[in-house]
């Protein structure tokens, strides 16, 4: 049997509609529910329906074989992983950006709203830069209108967000989309059975 962790939410929707057409759907979709673990016994498969943060924990520790997150998930967790596919979608990118006009005084240390405390701790230490973290749960680009911090370290999709609260792009540094994970021993102990989903998988991305 192979576990899959599936991100609930908008990025799932969008990963199980792939599955499906690529021959892993669940037979019994509509029954679905509110469980959390759903087994195709027919088809050898578990999937587990997870907060899309948490994917790559149950990948790491083996839980689940196979999981799909954004890659701002994998960097943020630093999970020990393999990568083995982009699927192409759920693309972003993660940015610094703070208020219209603002000036940075380099003199000062600068103060980061973020939600990827890892990532901004990382980004900014490879620069050299002092710099503080707030770490919020999100609507973090209040953060820099109200003052509680100069720039924020945040995803960026469409911009919007940060056009309404007359925010403004600095530095966009890492480009985000959906990644087929995989366990480490998963992929050695049930190589073939992966290899298949992950080549009928490619198959449908090519399609698209
Ligand atoms: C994310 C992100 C930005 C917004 C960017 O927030 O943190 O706030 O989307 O999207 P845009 O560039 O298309 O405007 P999310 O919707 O996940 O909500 P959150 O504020 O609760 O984190």
């Amino acid at each position: 049997m192979i576990t899959i962790a599936l991100p609930k939410g908008r990025l799932g929707d969008k990963v199980y509609h792939l599955l499906d057409q690529a021959g892993y759907g669940f037979t019994a979709m509509e029954d679905v529910g509110r469980k959390l673990v759903i087994d195709d016994q027919e088809k050898q498969i578990r999937y587990l329906l997870v907060k899309p943060v948490d994917v790559a924990v149950y990948v790491e520790k083996g839980v689940a074989d196979i999981g799909v997150c954004g890659k701002d998930i994998i960097e943020e967790s630093g999970a020990d992983v393999f990568e083995l596919l982009d699927l192409g979608f759920g693309r972003c990118s993660m940015a610094v950006a703070a208020p219209e006009g603002f000036q940075e005084n380099p003199r000062k240390r600068l103060r980061v709203a973020t939600k990827f405390e890892n990532i901004a701790r990382e980004y900014y230490s490879k620069r050299g830069r002092d710099a503080e973290f707030i770490h919020l749960n999100g609507s973090i680009e209040l953060a820099p209108v109200l003052g509680l911090t100069d720039v924020i370290v945040d995803i960026v999709e469409t911009g919007t967000t940060l056009k309404e609260n007359h925010l403004t792009v600095i530095d966009r540094f890492m480009d985000i989309s959906a990644r087929l994970i995989v366990n480490r021993s998963s992929y050695r102990f049930k190589e073939k059975e992966i290899s298949t989903l992950v080549d009928r998988l490619k198959e449908e991305i090519s399609i698209d």
